[in-house]
């Protein structure tokens, strides 16, 4: 057995998620024991496709990949190609990894690998929960083994990116959502709303890229089309939610300010659909089950990010 500790990565690949799983990939104390994988981003072709590709980038053809749900558990909802590229990893063509995805289903593969790492299993969550719900569905003992869980979802005080008031992975899938929020008694939220407060500079993220090696510059050739994106939209930061909410799984000492609050997930249709709802002033007399992040240590945040692109 090892001493690193095992790591379950549900992700919807996407090229933020690539700087995630980058980052998981790098780090020494962490043991990546599978990736499993939503749809979002993209279709869940293209988001199964592409996590096989960056394993072998990174040089981790041993990371066995599990499909999941190609939908969410009710209701359709957009993707985000308009961000990511029409196949999530920019458009640039690159040539389909050699190995192939498991035959396990990824809500199987979650059940089964927090059974063998019972107790010490970190879950992380990059994408839609459409997956992590339907494992909670088979088996509602889950939380029971899971040592921490961490999500990136939400907009804890409103300020959305997919609509006015909602982030995307809660609103691709929020009855997904509310399961997953509801079932674990208090997990770990980067949310939009931190990933704005931790952007990386455009100029900065170029330079580390051209730095590097193979994996800096398959990362600046995925990653061209959203940075272009962003700088048109959103300013001299390019924001990155999944590698922030990866850094605070691998090194949770760089918090800087945590929120213990009640939060739910509103799943009518219209305008509020999917808000994350936060219970600042525990109006409702719920139990706080969630832990918020506030403020992380940018220094770490950024060291972390130039490393692996440097490679
Ligand atoms: O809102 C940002 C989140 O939605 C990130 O996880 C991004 O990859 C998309 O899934
Ligand atoms: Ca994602």
């Amino acid at each position: 057995m090892t001493d690193k500790i095992p790591l379950l990565i549900d992700t919807d690949p996407g090229v933020d998620d690539a700087l995630a799983l980058l980052l998981a990939f790098d780090d020494d104390a962490h043991d990546v024991v599978g990736l499993t994988i939503a749809a979002g981003n993209v279709g869940l072709h293209h988001t199964v496709a592409n996590a096989l590709k960056l394993c072998e980038v990174a040089g981790r053809p041993d990371v066995p990949v599990f499909a999941g749900s190609p939908s969410p558990l009710l209701h359709a909802a957009p993707d985000a190609a308009y961000v990511h590229g029409n196949d999530g990893f920019g458009d640039i063509g690159y040539a389909p990894a050699s190995r192939g995805v498991e035959a396990e289903h990824a809500a199987l593969a979650i059940l089964r690998l927090s059974h063998v790492h019972a107790g010490r299993l970190v879950l992380v969550a990059l994408g839609p929960l459409t997956n992590v719900a339907l494992a909670l569905k088979l088996d509602p003992t889950l939380p029971s083994r899971v040592a921490r869980f961490v999500a990136m979802s939400g907009a804890v005080t409103g300020h959305g990116n997919i609509t006015p008031s909602a982030e995307f992975n809660a609103y691709f899938d929020p009855e997904a959502a509310k399961i997953v929020f509801d079932a674990f008694p208090l997990f770990d939220l980067a949310d939009w709303e931190a990933t704005v407060a931790h952007g990386l500079p455009h100029d900065a993220v170029l330079g580390w890229m051209q730095a590097g090696g193979g994996i800096g510059r398959f990362y600046e050739a995925i990653s061209r089309k959203t940075r272009e994106w962003s700088a048109d939209r959103r300013g001299d930061d390019w924001h990155s939610a999944d590698a922030l909410a990866m850094a605070w799984v691998l090194e949770p000492g760089g918090a800087l300010e945590i929120a213990e609050r009640p939060i739910d997930v509103v799943l009518e249709q219209g305008p509020a659909r999917g808000a994350t709802i936060v219970d600042w002033n525990r109006q409702l007399g719920r139990s706080d089950n969630v832990r918020i992040l506030m403020r992380y240590d940018t220094g770490r945040f950024h060291a972390r990010v130039r490393n692996v692109l440097a490679r």
